[in-house]
């Protein structure tokens, strides 16, 4: 099986997962389910995401096993099996460009995020908030402009080796 496994950028953003989440929660992109994890101590229901079918196995167990009962793991590309409305959506978001050498999910497909900027507004109860990582490899322009009906707050800047990680809080404007 292969899929996302908790990195920096995870435990970054989980911090702050586990601090602001609140009602109805998406985990988009749940990779281990990390951060759907760190969610359900707060959240009354969680529904967690993935389009890499390996990831929805892997954090099914993983909930699972640590017995938690209101987390729900599906499978989805972004919003394609997602119904109803949500108070926080998270998204650890892949940083590559799709047209990178690396064929992969985890973390290919920076085009992504702003897809998922463009559309997230359905998806948002009003007075909810997105909770969302991104690196410096995706360009701020485009974030900013894909995700102009929100108003952005960074909440943390972390300087990694190789990169700038932004954990980015979009309420509805
Ligand atoms: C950087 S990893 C984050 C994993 C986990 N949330 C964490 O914080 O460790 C990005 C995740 O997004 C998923 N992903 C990529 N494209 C997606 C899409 N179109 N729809 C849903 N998930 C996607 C990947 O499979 C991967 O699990």
């Amino acid at each position: 099986m292969k899929f996302y496994e908790p990195a920096e950028d995870s435990l970054i953003l989980l911090k702050w997962v586990e601090k602001l989440s609140k009602g109805r929660v998406l985990d988009m992109g749940t990779g281990s389910g990390i951060q759907a994890m760190g969610a359900s101590k707060k959240a009354d229901e969680v529904i967690a995401v993935d389009i890499n079918p390996d990831a929805v196995k892997a954090s099914k167990e993983w909930i699972k096993e640590k017995d938690i009962k209101n987390v729900k793991v599906m499978l989805s590309d972004l919003f394609s099996n997602v119904e109803g409305k949500f108070d926080v959506i998270i998204f650890n978001a892949p940083y590559l460009p799709e047209d990178e050498e690396v064929k992969d999910t985890d973390t290919m497909g920076r085009e992504t995020t702003l897809k998922f900027l463009r559309e997230a507004n359905n998806y948002l109860n009003k007075n909810g908030f997105i909770l969302l990582v991104v690196s410096s490899h995706t360009n701020m322009d485009d974030v900013a402009r894909a995700g102009k009906k929100f108003k952005i707050e960074i909440l943390e800047k972390a300087t990694l080796f190789f990169e700038e990680l932004y954990v980015l809080k979009l309420t509805n404007d």
